[in-house]
């Protein structure tokens, strides 16, 4: 569906992919693990259209993708609310942005809202919550408009880790119940784990692991002896050490 052919790209002089090619399928979740600026936010701006590649291709269903797609939403590690605006005005925002308000829309918010648990928040301001409760608006704002294709860059990297395995437990709740594919960038192992049905590992702007997750088919305890042995493999591979 979404497909990488021969990407390059530089910023500046500083090439940070080259001839990187892949495919991610339909309803598919990706995990992408990797060091500090190995190129992962790079290669996410890429596949979303925000960045066009110095050399190669980006193929979105085919056709040449040369801006990101209104079938595609974003989460990054800041939340990014107005300020001036309440939760629900928040929620509603890629709708106002687009011109395009009906009467369900409130609704749908709503319903969104108290799916995450913070269906009572829809009036309070953003300086009024948590760090976890904003990272939960705007996650339900990523989902408004239904995406075909979700981008998360490190979304839950800044929250304490309770609050963290609720929201990775939540949002594979929510994605199971649409046909979405998500690609979800982490430093968190775990993360990687608990949400993906493939991970791959990048190392110096490639992939150096492509796999299955071989715990997806299972409801994953995040303390297993096989979910820790699979950790332990993960580790090694990051760190290099895998033949
Ligand atoms: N706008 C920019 N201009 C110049 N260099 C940049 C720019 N953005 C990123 N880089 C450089 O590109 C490399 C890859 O950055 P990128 O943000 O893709 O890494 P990353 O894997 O997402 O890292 P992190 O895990 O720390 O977020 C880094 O060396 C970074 O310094
Ligand atoms: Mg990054």
């Amino acid at each position: 569906m979404l497909q990488l052919q021969k990407v390059s790209y530089a910023y500046e002089t500083e090439r940070i992919l080259s001839d990187l090619t892949t495919t991610f399928r339909e309803r598919t979740v990706y995990s992408i693990l990797g060091k500090s600026g190995c190129g992962k936010t790079t290669l996410l701006k890429l596949a979303s259209g925000l960045l066009t590649p110095t050399n190669g291709h980006i193929m979105y269903d085919k056709q040449s993708l040369r801006h990101p797609d209104a079938s595609f939403s974003y989460m990054f590690q800041n939340p990014n609310l107005l300020p001036w605006q309440t939760v629900l005005q928040n929620v509603c925002m890629p709708f106002v942005i687009r011109h395009r308000k009906d009467a369900m829309l409130e609704k749908r918010a709503l319903h969104l809202l108290s799916q995450m648990g913070i269906g009572a928040l829809a009036e309070r301001y953003p300086d009024e919550l948590s760090g976890g409760q904003r990272s939960r608006v705007a996650l339900c704002r990523a989902l408004m408009t239904n995406p075909r294709v979700l981008f998360l860059d490190e979304p839950f990297s800044a929250l304490d880790v309770m609050t963290k395995e609720q929201l990775q437990d939540d949002l594979v709740a929510l994605v199971q119940e649409r046909e979405m594919t998500v690609i979800f960038i982490t430093h968190d192992i775990e993360e990687a784990i608990i949400i993906a049905d493939e991970i791959r590992v990048m190392e110096a702007g490639r992939f150096i692991y492509e796999e299955q997750n071989p715990l997806r088919e299972q409801i994953v305890r995040r303390d297993t002896e096989q979910a820790l042995s699979y950790k332990r493999l993960l580790r090694s591979v990051l760190e290099g050490a895998y033949a």
